[in-house]
């Protein structure tokens, strides 16, 4: 997958995929980031960026041209002549706290496109034509307000990359994750089988396969009823699980 980033910060984005899988996701050619500062498609000798808001207002407001001509260069570099934007086939997504709220199953759906665009907002606004004829999308990763869309863009492209194939050492491991399955993750233990005192589940040692995946199954249930009840409206639940749920309530 390629990743565009539009910033006036591109400094924020080195360390954070210097390390880690990241860095052997990109050594390994499975993902390409690449940033591109905003400032750079400036034409004017102060390399303006912003200006204030029509009709008045507190704060500078990021101009469209930037922004427009820094997609379109990308474009032309990708794809000479053809324009993916049209074909729904490259999403161009703004990073603001007005976006839709950012998922696994988000995450998940951007995993599948070859190429992404993330536009990072800053100061207090966009250009409203940017939203309206630029992007495809927005999104935002939380019900608080960033300084900017830079560190919002670093969590979707983490969320993102991990899923793509050949990044993660073991891929099953994606099946256990929290919001995979629409419940919480069950808990986990390893070596020493006690530790000051306090056990590790007996029938985690038990050796028996069935009852291991039984016991995790429920106290995924059961941790995500007692810590985020309104994910289990939309997770799939056997009548079994149902039940359980019921008792656990009524005690
Ligand atoms: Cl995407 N941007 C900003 N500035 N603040 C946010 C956000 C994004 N998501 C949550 N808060």
């Amino acid at each position: 997958m390629r990743i565009d980033i539009l910033t006036l910060f591109p400094q924020m984005f080195q360390s954070p995929f210097g390390s880690g899988i990241f860095k052997r996701a990109i050594d390994q050619k499975l993902v390409s980031i690449n940033t591109h500062n905003i400032r750079d498609y400036t034409h004017d000798k102060h390399h303006t960026v912003d200006d204030y808001a029509y009709g008045g207002g507190p704060g500078m407001i990021l101009k469209p041209e930037p922004i427009f001509e820094a997609v379109e260069s990308i474009k032309l570099e990708i794809k000479p002549g053809v324009n993916d934007h049209e074909s729904g086939e490259l999403p161009i997504i703004l990073l603001t706290p007005q976006g839709r709220l950012f998922t696994q199953k988000i995450a998940y759906e951007l995993s599948r496109y070859r190429h992404m665009i993330l536009i990072c907002g800053r100061y207090e606004g966009v250009d409203e034509r940017v939203r309206q004829h630029l992007t495809t999308d927005e999104i935002s990763i939380g019900d608080y307000v960033l300084s900017g869309g830079e560190l919002a863009a670093i969590v979707v492209i983490d969320a993102v990359v991990r899923l793509l194939p050949g990044v993660l050492g073991s891929p099953a491991s994606l099946l256990y994750d929290s919001h995979s399955a629409g419940l919480l993750q069950f808990p986990q233990y390893t070596r020493p089988a006690v530790y000051r005192g306090w056990s590790v589940p007996e029938v985690l040692l038990s050796g028996n396969h069935a009852q291991i995946a039984k016991w995790r199954r429920e106290q995924s249930i059961l941790r995500t009823l007692e810590r985020r009840p309104e994910l289990l409206d939309k997770a799939s639940l056997s009548l079994e699980e149902k039940q359980l749920i019921d008792r656990r309530k009524q005690s």
